[in-house]
């Protein structure tokens, strides 16, 4: 190519005018006199994906992000040419493409731009490697807000920021420490009231540049491979995250087990002391359904083998714990012992299944088993074998969840932390150095494990979890955010981290309960279970160095507030599976932080701390030492006080008192929250009423309520039972109608109706438009009732 000297500045390469356009079935082509092309492509009328190339064709079209059920189709495209620039409009956007320099400016249909290029797609070649460092730049408005970005231990707005993303074993990383262990590029842009996302798919080492540089510029790059993006518009956050998440997957739901409480330890051997564990909770009286067991349970840190002096029969101490409601799951690492007695390395190197140099050797690294080589996650004959070893462990052995570590790959006492960048991969056919498959590795390993273990899982539902991922990692896995640290400060970064996550279509995550590294006070582990209570993957893990770190470990008053608050936790699983449903079903974030919530209130742009819990819980955790209260914003609305129902208008920072064994929690008005009694673990007991706690409001609200089988795939086929509540109050009158879907008979009968916040007394009932007596309906001084559950429409009337 001929790099004309006008169209570099300061290294950079930028496309010439275009010479020439051509519209295809769903895509736009734009090509420059210097052989760069754009591809607009229209996946929905709100989605568009921008492509680019500098060498005059497009090499072969893959993502592992990309989830191939992914919604697509639209209602109009048309291109128009104007003497300066094209359009590119759908039936909700207008994308304006320069015809002097290839720039790109985003519209609304009012005209409004929503998102404009600075300099727009520029490029330096990189001689060393071939290809290019492929550079992207937006004008950003004042007073412009951005979230998102997977793991990122940063305030919640990272508005000022540069962030990298590169898959990093950061062991005890501290606040605002970059990069993590998740590679995440995907961002949402707020503007006054509107919102937008970009998605930069685009697995090579990346950064994100949010008016750090430079005040009105954000700008995203990468060390090679394409200029390749999604632009979504919102105008509402809701809209963008949900068409990022439909993008990108979603997972099955997991087995409702999966979220219950786990317990872990780095590391809990031998079975004796894993029995003396599991037995504790059950005598304190703590629920819990899943027990860990951390690399020790190996011989010598090989995958796939037990150390049969720690575990001299595991198929039957995974039983008998099963028989006590424990669920056993596994550690797994990439990292195979380089040892010509172990059969896995001998399969790995019989089939060449390792991953290679550049000058051929197989790729070792140092990691816990000494010398290991890596399987390439990215050849699907790697993930077909990988997938096949889980036959003993999970279909013979009986172990129900896999817990994938040490995947981002890490790699010990080298100062890269990782791969060496010359190491080869298959990427499913499109062979590549490390450079460009390191941050998909740990997705690809999940992915592999996933596919395993639900081959020998199945019929029931299988549980993975990974420290690294990509982008798509949520359709195959759970997460946690690493090896943190036992501070208050982590306890902050906890909360900021799994809402982000939540944010960037990867939910079903948690932090090490308590902090994984050094050893928390009583207060400290007392307010994590507090807060990771309300994540969706919920976990005690520590690394064990410093001491002990089950509830116990700690004084009667941590451990009672500890049973109280994963009391609570059991008691809200109908609430955290509804919320699970609503994610995979409507791509809705199982948490949502206050900006997400809200977005038109201004007040909500810069909170961190406090976010909704499904629909309508708002948890606000308590993230300092002696705290009395605290200082908190409640969002718009009517919330009721969780502890004291006492009634909370928000749209305004107030002062919450709390004792030790609470946080602030607030329920919104009009919700309507299930309960389940409480259980030492998922389906030990059988009950027959549902609790509905029912919060009285002046006007309607909607609530949802999601069962069925609690495991297995029936749910897919229609076997799910989906209640949908409306509360209408209306002065001495409330009408609560249940509307039900789906063909799952719920086991229990009857609904037990606690009537929260009634601004009057009940005198009647009428239950389908007839009256039945408070007496048979149970009716009592708290405001309680027992109802058929098949009722459409309870009518409460009162004076
Ligand atoms: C890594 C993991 C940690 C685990 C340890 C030993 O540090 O992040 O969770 O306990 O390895 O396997």
């Amino acid at each position: 190519m001929i790099i004309n000297t006008e169209l570099e500045y300061k290294g950079n390469l930028y496309p010439s005018r275009i010479i020439d356009f051509k519209k295809e079935v769903d895509s736009a082509f734009f090509y420059t006199d210097n052989d760069v092309i754009l591809k607009i492509t229209i996946v929905r009328d709100s989605l568009l994906r921008f492509r680019y190339t500098t060498k005059g064709y497009f090499s072969p079209d893959f993502s592992y992000a990309i989830d191939e059920n992914h919604s697509r189709g639209y209602n109009h495209f048309e291109v128009v040419e104007e003497p300066d620039f094209y359009h590119v409009k759908t039936s909700k956007l207008d994308c304006h493409v320069s015809k002097a320099d290839l720039r790109t400016a985003i519209f609304d249909l009012k005209g409004n731009a929503v998102l404009e290029d600075e300099l727009g797609f520029h490029w330096e070649e990189i001689y060393e490697y071939g290809g290019n460092i492929v550079k992207m730049s937006k004008v950003s408005k004042d007073g412009e807000n951005f979230y998102g970005l997977g793991d990122k231990a940063t305030h919640l707005n990272l508005k000022g920021k540069r962030l990298e993303n590169w898959a990093t074993d950061q062991y005890a990383y501290h606040k605002d420490q970059e990069p993590l262990y998740k590679a995440v590029p995907f961002y949402i842009g707020l503007n006054g009231k509107d919102a937008y996302g970009i998605f930069f798919d685009n697995t090579f080492r990346s950064f994100f540049d949010f008016c750090h540089e430079r005040r009105n510029v954000s700008s995203f790059w990468a060390d090679g491979g394409e200029m390749n993006y999604y632009f979504f518009y919102g105008p509402s956050m809701h809209d963008v995250v949900a068409a990022y998440t439909d993008l990108t997957g979603k997972p099955e739901l997991p087995p409702l087990w999966a979220l219950g409480y786990h317990q872990c330890k780095w590391s809990y051997y031998p079975e004796s002391k894993v029995k003396e564990i599991t037995s504790r909770f059950r005598e304190l009286r703590i629920p819990c359904d899943a027990i860990y067991l951390d690399i020790d349970y190996m011989e010598g840190f090989r995958c796939f083998t037990w150390n049969k002096n720690f575990f001299p029969d595991p198929k039957r101490m995974v039983a008998e714990l099963a028989e006590d409601g424990f669920k056993t799951i596994v550690i797994i690492d990439p990292g195979i012992k380089i040892d010509k007695d172990y059969w896995v390395y001998n399969e790995g190197i019989a089939n060449d299944y390792f991953c290679k140099r550049a000058d051929g050797p197989y790729m070792k690294g140092k990691v816990w088993p000494g010398e290991c080589n890596f399987p390439d996650y990215t050849n699907p004959a790697v993930r077909e074998w990988w997938a096949g070893l889980f036959k003993e462990l999970v279909g013979d052995i009986g172990v129900k969840g896999v817990w994938n570590d040490m995947n981002e790959p890490a790699v010990m006492e080298v100062p890269t932390k990782t791969f060496p960048l010359d190491v080869r991969h298959d990427y499913d056919g499109h062979p590549c150095s490390h450079r460009k498959a390191h941050n998909i590795y740990g997705t690809q390993m999940a992915r592999a494990t996933y596919e395993g273990v639900k081959r020998f899982s199945y019929p029931k539902r299988p549980f993975i979890i990974t420290r690294s991922a990509y982008s798509g990692a949520q359709r195959y896995t759970s997460s946690w955010t690493g090896d943190n640290v036992a501070t208050w400060e982590h306890l902050w970064i906890a909360n900021v981290q799994v809402q982000r996550m939540s944010l960037s279509g990867m939910g079903f995550t948690g932090s090490d309960i308590g902090g994984f590294a050094e050893q928390p006070t009583g207060e400290l582990y007392a307010r994590w279970i507090q807060l990771g209570v309300f994540h969706p993957f919920c976990r005690t893990h520590s690394s064990g160095h410093h001491g002990e770190q089950e509830p116990w470990a700690f004084d009667d008053e941590v451990i009672n507030v500890t049973r109280k608050f994963i009391e609570l936790r059991y008691q809200l699983l109908p609430y955290l599976y509804t919320m699970f449903w609503q994610y995979i079903d409507e791509s809705i974030p199982m948490l949502k932080p206050l900006v997400y919530f809200d977005q038109e209130d201004p007040q909500t742009h810069y909170r961190t701390d406090e976010f909704i819990f499904g629909n309508h819980i708002l948890v606000c955790p308590i993230l300092e030492p002696n705290a009395v209260g605290r200082r908190m914003y409640v969002p718009r609305g009517s919330w009721y006080n969780y502890w004291n129902n006492e009634i909370v208008q928000g749209g305004r920072e107030s002062w919450i008192d709390v004792a030790f064994d609470q946080i602030p929690l607030f329920v919104k008005a009009g919700a309507v929250i299930p309960k389940y009694p409480v259980q030492q673990y998922v389906g030990e007991l059988e009950f027959d009423e549902l609790t509905l706690d029912v919060y009285y409001k002046e006007g309607k609200e909607e609530s949802k309520v999601f069962e069925d089988a609690q495991d297995g795939y029936d749910y897919t086929k229609g076997r799910y039972s989906l209640r949908t509540f409306t509360t209408a109050g209306k002065g001495k009158e409330l009408v609560l109608h249940q509307h039900k879907e789906g063909k799952f008979i719920t086991p229990y009968n009857y609904f037990k109706i606690n009537l929260i916040g009634l601004p009057f007394k009940v005198t009647a009932v009428e239950v389908d438009n007839e009256e039945v007596s408070l007496e048979e309906l149970k009716f009592n001084i708290h405001n309680t009732l027992t109802v058929n559950k098949d009722f459409s429409e309870l009518h409460i009337k009162g004076i």
